[in-house]
């Protein structure tokens, strides 16, 4: 089933572009991936089939893989669990199917934790011009999409609507503490190292991603550095680059195994002036949905070896 966006007997907390974030209790969130897509910080009008339970069982196979690597918000992705542990939602089964994640609920750093294989996208932009990121500097002579000497830690602020702006390490210290920004920046490797091991073996390059953590007080009210836990979404085609290996040639964009087709149609209505890159989106053509579509189930099945069960969702 299609979904747009879910009305759920639950206190909604947040909308964000692309996941409904609901209550549960004082412990507990419910994130519901829909179907919704957005470009260049833009929520389009269409949605794609099948990209809500593909983001969530790809975050969910991922953390299943963690688990005991780095301390995580997933306490199920099961659907039948789920709705056997929230009777409330047993109406909105068949619109609710593969797209949950019950998780512990917490408090969110307020900055994107992105790190970098490969420069690419808004780095390779800001590289090209002054040979930095986030103004510290790079290597000199790098092309574009090539490969790092080390993956760079890049932080960026999250931004309540428009784009996100990276930020210096120095930033990051100030907004979280010092103890904190050593942790997230620790547990962003930790992350970004195991996922693209796995990733390469299946022919896969995560050029990068971008993870967000959390962290639960102790009871006396104190931060602790080992109560943060990864939240939101892990290494999905919305929080990262993936790139084919096979492929794979710096010097140019590279094709990716995300929303690749999508991007690539809104920027050609861009170069022909046709659309501003601002809302409201454009139209977007059903074929175009649908080659993003296939992208997303590709990606599910390249990573997790088996197709996504498209039978029931
Ligand atoms: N375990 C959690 N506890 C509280 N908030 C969370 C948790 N996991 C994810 N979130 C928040 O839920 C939202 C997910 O929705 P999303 O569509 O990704 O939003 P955005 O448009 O901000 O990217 C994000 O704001 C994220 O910070
Ligand atoms: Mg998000």
């Amino acid at each position: 089933m299609l979904v747009a966006s879910t009305e759920l007997p639950l206190t909604l907390l947040r909308r964000g572009k692309v996941r409904d974030v609901y209550s549960v209790d004082d412990e507990r969130v419910l994130l519901v991936a829909t179907d919704r897509v957005s470009a260049f910080d833009v929520v389009m009008g269409e949605t794609i089939p099948f990209k809500g339970a593909v983001l969530t069982q790809i975050t969910a196979w991922w953390l299943r893989h963690l688990d005991g690597r780095v301390r995580h918000h997933m306490l199920s992705s099961d659907t039948d669990e789920i709705l056997a542990e929230l009777p409330a939602l047993g109406p909105y089964a068949d619109e609710l199917r593969d797209r949950m994640m019950l998780a512990t609920r917490a408090d969110v750093f307020p900055v994107e934790c992105v790190i970098r294989g490969y420069i690419s996208g808004s780095a390779w932009k800001e590289y090209a011009a002054h040979g930095t990121l986030a103004g510290e500097k790079l290597p000199a002579d790098l092309r574009e999409s090539e490969q790092l000497p080390q993956p760079l830690f890049s932080p960026a602020t999250k931004a309540e609507a428009g784009h996100d702006e990276n930020i210096t390490i120095e930033r990051m210290r100030e907004i979280v503490g010092a103890d904190a920004a050593t942790e997230l920046e620790r547990l962003t490797r930790l992350v970004y190292d195991y996922g693209r091991s796995i990733a390469a073996e299946r022919g896969i390059i995560i050029a990068d991603t971008k993870l967000e953590f959390g962290y639960t007080l102790d009871a006396g009210g104190n931060f602790d550095p080992a109560a943060v836990i990864l939240i939101d979404e892990v290494l999905t085609p919305d929080s990262s680059r993936f790139w084919p290996k096979k492929s794979f040639q710096p010097g140019r964009s590279q094709p990716s195994f995300d929303k690749q087709p999508l991007r690539d149609y809104l920027e050609s209505l861009r170069r022909a002036g046709k659309w501003t890159g601002d809302y409201p989106p454009p139209l977007l053509p059903a074929d175009v949905v649908q080659a993003t579509s296939d992208r997303y189930l590709e990606i599910f099945r390249l990573l997790t070896d088996r197709p996504l069960d498209t039978s029931s969702v």
